[in-house]
Parts: structure tokens; C-alpha cells; sequence
């Protein structure tokens, strides 16, 4: 099997398309609600997209062609589109106002107006660190920065300005993260520094680069649910094709692995840049307990909800140690994931940002499953009724198409019954 193209790649190929002169190619692009999102800002600044066969074709004459957005920029649900902005808005000569959804207006953004103000540019956030966000444009001064959160989309809006600053500017995050910013950096042959896995450095932009073609892999935030349900559920064998494993997206893999699941990466490869692989998985035994450190949780931020689920069907114990970012995500994905693991009758404990998982052989569910609008829940639910006695009622199947549009006929045609 396949899945659809990687959500963040797709992000980024678009942004970076508002640095080029001419024509681009993004091939097999993610169809989710959140890149399209970013397709409607990017066009009300001036960039125009065409939808050809399924690819997306980009057009831009240069980042001076951005123009003021008429009206408020709109990043729905997305929070890389609207940090994404803040930093290639940080660099342009006009104030704009970025807004989203309830979701997105309840996640912290000071993050990301912090460094950049830092770089010059002057942001008007709503209560100090939410949006609507204004953003004043200015022109830049190349930092160095050791950014306190392990956050690849700050990471990545640090960059987007650093590529209009005067000089060199360089991120350093505290653990690892997704590293699709540095690899697009290398396949548009822009000059980047990359002095250890946890930096970034690059250098203004003295002309406009290149038009590019883009082949987006599988996205394996999207995979993670089919990965996890084929280690749960009896005599499954799947396998997928072209998937992104870059190692700052694979604590999915790396823990299943650990809990002994029968997951194989073969064929590994480079696309674009980024590292791409078949992944295979098997149901083999009962999954075995096991502790994820805080450390770790940037890897698969997005995956731990799907991951708690194996947990709650293993033999022991599944813990999870410092998950605050997990609050901070399209919904308190801790509090939720608590609520509906109780109340489907999972023996789950939290303690502040920590929570452990007592593994059973069998769920009840029945239970209503809330998802706060955020689809990974959504999906995590999807995928517990393929598991649990009963199945839960979930409150909201449209926020599915945030990231993955077609996921429950995709789930619905992989299970057999
Ligand atoms: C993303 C980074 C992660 C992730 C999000 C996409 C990206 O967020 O949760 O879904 O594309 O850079 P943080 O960087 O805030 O951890």
C-alpha cells in the first residue's frame, strides 16, 4: 500500500516555493485541509498554484513579488502554516494578520514572535502569545539562536526569515525533530550548515532560487495508524511503499520495535533528499510494555496518541515521561486521550505531564470518544474499534480530513472482516 504525500514536506515545498522565480512541480502532495490552507495565504500573497493531475504546480517571481493580503490570512487549522508565515512574513516590507480556527487561536505562539523579534521584525499577538497574530515586516539581522522547544515548524520559521536576514542565522533545537527544512535546503541547493543533527545555519538569499520538482514521499504520521492496528490485530500483513523515515519521524517504528513488534525497514533510500523506505509489519505476539523518554517525543509528537493505543493492549506497562507539548497540540491531547482511555475502561495514570499505561488483553470501549475536533483522536478512535469490545462513538469524523481526507475508506478497505 501507499499513503497520501507527507503533510509537512508538502508545507514546506510550498513556502519555499515563495523564494523561487518560475515554475515548480510538487509531485504527490499531501491532500490535506492544512496544505491547502497554506495554498490559500500563500495566493493571497501573491504566489498562484494550479492543481495538474494530482500534482501542484507553483508559480512566484521572486520573494519581492509578495504583496500585502488584502484581507486577514486564514491558516484554518494549521499550525505550521500559520508559524510557517510569521517567519517568511518576518522579512517582507508590509504588516499582515494571520488568524485560524479556536484550535489553532489557543496554541501558544510567543515560541516563534519571540526569536524572530529578536531578527527585527515586530508582532502584535493577541493576549501576548496567541492569534490573530499581526505581523510587521522589517528588514532582518542573521542570530543565533538555542531554542527552548524541540519544535521543528519554530525551527523552520527561524530559517524562512534567516533566508531574508543580513548574515547567518542558526537554530539550534534541545532534541531531535522532523529535519525536512534542512533536506529541501539541500535538494534547492540553497547553502546551509548542518554542524551537528540539531542545527540549521543559513545565510540571506542574495537572488531568487531556482524553480524546483518536488517528489513528496508517504507520510508517515498518516501510516502510523495502519502500522499500529497491523501490530494489534491478528494475522495482519502489510506493507507500505515510498515511505518518508526521516530519523527525527520515527519513534512510531523505533517504539513498536522496542515492544516487539515485527516491523521491517527495507529498501532505504534518498527522494529529494529525503530518506525514504518500504516499511513492513506483521502481527507477530502480544506487544510488551515499555518507557518513552521525553527526549524522544519530538520524533512522533503526532504518533503518541495512535502509540498509546498499542500501549493499551500490552503486557505490562506503557509509559510516557513529559508530555506537556502534547497539551499544546490541535487539541490538550493529553486530557483527551485520559478521558476516553478511562472512560473505554484502559487503566491509564497521570501524574502532571507524565501518564502510564497498565496493557490489557481486552477494552470495553462503548464509550463516547471525544476528539475535541483534532484529527489524529479521530483516527486513534478509528482504529479502537477495529480493537475494543465495543466500539466508541466518536464525536467528529470531519476533522479526518485535516490531514488524511480519505482515511477511514482507506482504514475500512485494508480490514477484512
Ligand atoms: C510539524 C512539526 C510538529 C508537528 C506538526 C508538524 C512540522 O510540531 O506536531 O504536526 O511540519 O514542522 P512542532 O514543531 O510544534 O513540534
Amino acid at each position: 500500500m501507499i499513503v497520501p504525500g507527507d503533510k509537512s514536506i508538502t508545507h514546506r515545498a510550498y513556502f519555499f516555493g515563495a523564494f523561487s522565480q518560475g515554475t515548480s512541480r510538487i509531485i504527490n502532495p499531501s491532500p490535506a485541509l492544512d496544505c491547502l490552507s497554506t495554498i490559500k495565504c500563500l495566493t493571497e500573497l501573491g504566489l498562484d498554484f494550479k492543481f495538474d493531475q494530482g500534482d501542484v504546480i507553483l508559480t512566484c517571481e521572486g520573494i519581492n513579488s509578495l504583496c500585502k493580503p488584502k484581507e486577514v490570512l486564514d491558516a484554518g487549522n494549521s499550525g505550521t502554516t500559520l508559524r510557517l508565515l510569521m517567519g517568511l512574513l518576518a522579512g517582507r516590507p508590509f504588516s499582515a494578520t494571520i488568524s485560524g480556527d479556536q484550535s489553532l487561536q489557543r496554541r501558544p505562539q510567543k515560541r516563534v514572535s519571540e526569536p524572530l523579534r529578536q531578527m527585527g521584525a515586530e508582532f502584535d499577538l493577541t493576549d501576548e502569545s496567541h492569534a490573530p497574530v499581526c505581523v510587521h515586516g522589517n528588514s532582518l539581522e542573521g542570530q543565533f539562536f538555542a531554542i527552548e522547544h524541540a519544535s521543528a515548524q519554530v525551527q523552520t520559521a527561524i530559517i524562512l526569515a534567516g533566508l531574508q536576514a543580513e548574515g547567518e542565522t542558526s537554530c539550534v533545537v534541545p532534541n531531535k525533530v522532523r529535519n525536512h527544512t534542512g533536506n529541501m535546503l539541500k535538494h534547492l541547493d540553497i547553502s546551509m550548515r548542518s554542524s551537528s543533527p540539531l542545527q540549521l545555519s543559513v545565510f540571506g538569499l542574495k537572488s531568487p532560487i531556482s524553480p524546483f520538482e518536488i517528489i513528496v514521499p508517504g507520510d508517515i504520521s498518516s501510516a502510523a495508524y495502519f502500522i499500529v492496528a497491523a501490530t494489534l490485530l491478528s494475522g495482519s500483513n502489510i506493507s507500505i511503499d515510498n515511505l518518508g523515515v526521516d530519523p527525527g519521524r520515527t519513534l512510531v517504528l523505533d517504539t513498536l520495535s522496542k515492544m516487539g513488534a515485527a516491523v521491517e525497514v527495507e529498501n532505504q533510500h534518498l527522494l529529494c533528499q529525503e530518506p525514504v523506505a518500504t516499511v513492513s509489519v506483521q502481527y507477530q505476539n502480544r506487544l510488551k510494555g515499555v518507557a518513552i523518554k521525553s527526549r524522544d517525543l519530538a520524533s512522533g509528537i503526532d504518533e503518541l496518541p495512535i502509540l498509546a493505543l498499542a500501549g493499551a493492549f500490552c503486557k505490562g506497562k506503557f509509559k510516557v515521561h513529559n508530555a506537556s507539548e502534547l497539551r499544546n497540540k490541535e487539541s490538550d491531547r493529553l486530557s483527551l486521550l485520559v478521558e476516553n482511555f478511562k472512560n473505554a475502561g484502559v487503566t491509564i495514570e497521570t501524574k502532571e505531564d507524565d501518564f502510564e499505561i497498565e496493557g490489557s488483553l481486552q477494552v470495553q470501549g462503548g464509550s463516547l470518544w471525544k476528539t475535541g475536533g483534532d484529527h489524529r483522536l479521530a483516527m486513534t478512535g478509528l482504529v479502537a474499534n477495529l480493537l475494543f469490545n465495543q466500539p466508541v462513538e466518536i464525536d467528529n469524523l470531519d476533522c479526518l480530513a485535516v490531514s488524511y481526507p480519505a482515511f477511514k475508506a482507506d482504514l475500512d478497505s485494508m480490514v477484512c472482516d
